[in-house]
């Protein structure tokens, strides 16, 4: 093998890289070495933004394949055929803490899929969670600084994470699927992942529905306790990580299958939930899981900064039969993820291999930007409409229209009949066995008995008590237990 010679970034040879270039022997060194320049320079700039939340994560390369027909339901290509397999790339993810944090805390987890399909990438960024503690994005900046550091003492803090649960009642819900067994998963191989916002397919004639994805795990739900979380997240703090690399390079391919809720478009202004709403699921008994497909993971990324820190998912990429549905906290998303990227990566991020389609080429008139790399061949035009061939629209919408009424203004969610804050964080609780249910006042009151404020604990009682009498009465006296010990 030849041997290979050290360069420049402008590809020059290295004639030392072992001693900076000093005047004399023992003098101070020299502007000219070029190469001690770069390379401090170079350094300096490794590190680009953090995400805003889910900073920390892991991430992996597979495929999924359609197993089940769903051609009645949506004309996405990549779905059209039993036995059709597409490329795709995920990343998991904690929230609430930076890029250093822990695997092993109580958190949601991030479940995002790019598939590259042959219409364009479709990213489906959703949860371990099938709800969200709020229901406007109005109110996620708040939200989110409640739950990461406090700007003054640096660290998370029980007072600011439950001050903002006392004053969002619609946060009972998730609150509990949270403090539940499922709040720390013991890997990213053992939970469930789920859309959680209702999304819109479309079919060949037209026709809409109203769909909630949940992909199952197939290596079955493992989750750690309290104890077992704090444990390891102090012995390994990086265990998720190491998990899923381990288990890849192994040869042990984690794999999930999709189903998906549906609902016929026409059903939506009816039914006793509102379906837009992200605090609320629809239970099984009215919309049954329908089988999709098998997703697999089996391919580990070659660098985590090119491939996991530059991923960027955005609920706006869609593809024909597929589209967002009027859930508030999905159109705000719609535009927060792709201004994220603009802002932490550059314009032309979706240059970058893992982000850029694979099974098609974007084809469009955007141009230029910080960081340009696809240029275009000489004499393509760089407007539309143009009398050279240049890419043109297809006159096809991409999903079918949504009906709407009314005026604008800062409305409220509409409710529907069954709608309220607490009624089905208490069905949550009364599915409960009566260990898991001792598990979750527990975690409740770890975390709540730790607030200095008397009233913040006291409406955030009062909420655990409109889901479930029981329910309530029991964080109570844990609390109070803990408080007088
Ligand atoms: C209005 C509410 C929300 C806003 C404004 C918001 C905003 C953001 C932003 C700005 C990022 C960082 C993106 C980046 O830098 O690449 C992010 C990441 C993420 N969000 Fe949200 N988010 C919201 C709600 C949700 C919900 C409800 C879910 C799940 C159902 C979710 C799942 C994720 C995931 C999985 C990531 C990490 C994606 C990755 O791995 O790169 N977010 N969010």
């Amino acid at each position: 093998m030849s041997k290979r010679v050290l360069t420049t970034e402008s590809g020059a040879p290295v004639a030392d890289n072992q001693n900076s270039a000093s005047a004399g022997v023992g003098g101070p060194l020299l502007l000219q070495d070029q190469h001690l320049l770069e390379k401090l320079a170079r350094f300096n700039r490794e590190r680009i933004p953090e995400r805003v939340v889910h900073a920390r994560g892991s991430g992996a390369y597979g495929h999924f394949t359609v197993t089940d027909d769903v051609s009645d339901l949506t004309s996405a290509a990549f779905l059209n055929t039993v036995g059709k397999r597409t490329e795709l790339f995920t990343r998991f993810s904690t929230v609430a803490d930076n890029l250093g944090g822990a695997d092993a805390v109580r958190d949601p987890r991030g479940f995002a899929v790019k598939f590259y399909t042959e219409e364009g990438n479709y990213d489906l960024v959703g949860n371990n969670t099938p709800v969200f503690f709020i229901k406007d994005p109005l109110k996620f900046p708040d939200f989110i600084h409640s739950q990461k550091r406090d700007p003054f003492t640096g660290k998370q803090e029980p007072d600011n994470v439950w001050d903002f649960w006392a004053h969002a009642p619609e946060a009972t819900h998730q609150v509990t699927w949270l403090m539940g067994d499922r709040g720390i998963p013991a890997s990213y191989r053992h939970m469930n992942g789920y859309g959680s916002h209702t999304y819109q397919w479309t079919n060949a004639a037209g026709d809409a529905f109203f769909v909630k994805y949940h992909f199952k795990t197939n290596q079955g739900i493992r989750s750690l306790s309290a104890e077992q979380g704090q444990e390891l997240a102090g012995k390994d703090a990086n265990s998720h990580q190491t998990d899923l690399l381990q288990a890849i390079e192994r040869g042990v391919h984690p794999s999930w299958t999709l189903y998906v809720q549906v609902m016929p478009a026409a059903e939506a202004d009816g039914y006793r939930f509102n379906p837009f709403d992200l605090t609320k699921v629809w239970p099984h008994a009215d919309y049954p899981l329908r089988r999709v497909g098998r997703l697999v993971l089996d391919r580990n990324p070659d660098n985590v900064f090119a491939e996991v820190e530059q991923a960027a998912f955005s609920p706006n990429n869609f593809v024909p039969g597929i589209g967002p549905s009027p859930d508030k906290m999905l159109q705000g998303r719609l535009f927060a993820y792709a201004d994220a990227h603009r802002y932490r990566l550059g314009v032309n991020h979706t240059q970058l291999a893992v982000n850029a389609p694979r099974a098609t080429t974007a084809d469009n008139y955007g141009r230029d930007g910080l960081m340009a790399a696809n240029a275009q061949p000489r004499g393509e035009k760089n407007y539309e409409p143009n009398s050279y061939g240049g890419p043109t629209e297809t006159g096809t919408p991409l999903a079918a229209p949504l009906a709407v009424h009314g005026h604008t203004g800062t409305h409220e969610a509409p409710a529907h009949s069954k709608d309220d804050d607490f009624f089905q964080a208490g069905e949550l609780y009364r599915l409960m066995s009566e260990e898991e249910r001792a598990r979750l006042v527990a975690n409740i009151a770890g975390g709540l008995s730790q607030v200095s404020r008397e009233d913040v604990i006291e409406k955030n009682l009062a909420h655990f008590h409109a889901a479930d009498p029981e329910y309530g009465k029991r964080v109570e006296a844990a609390v109070q237990t803990l408080r007088e010990g």
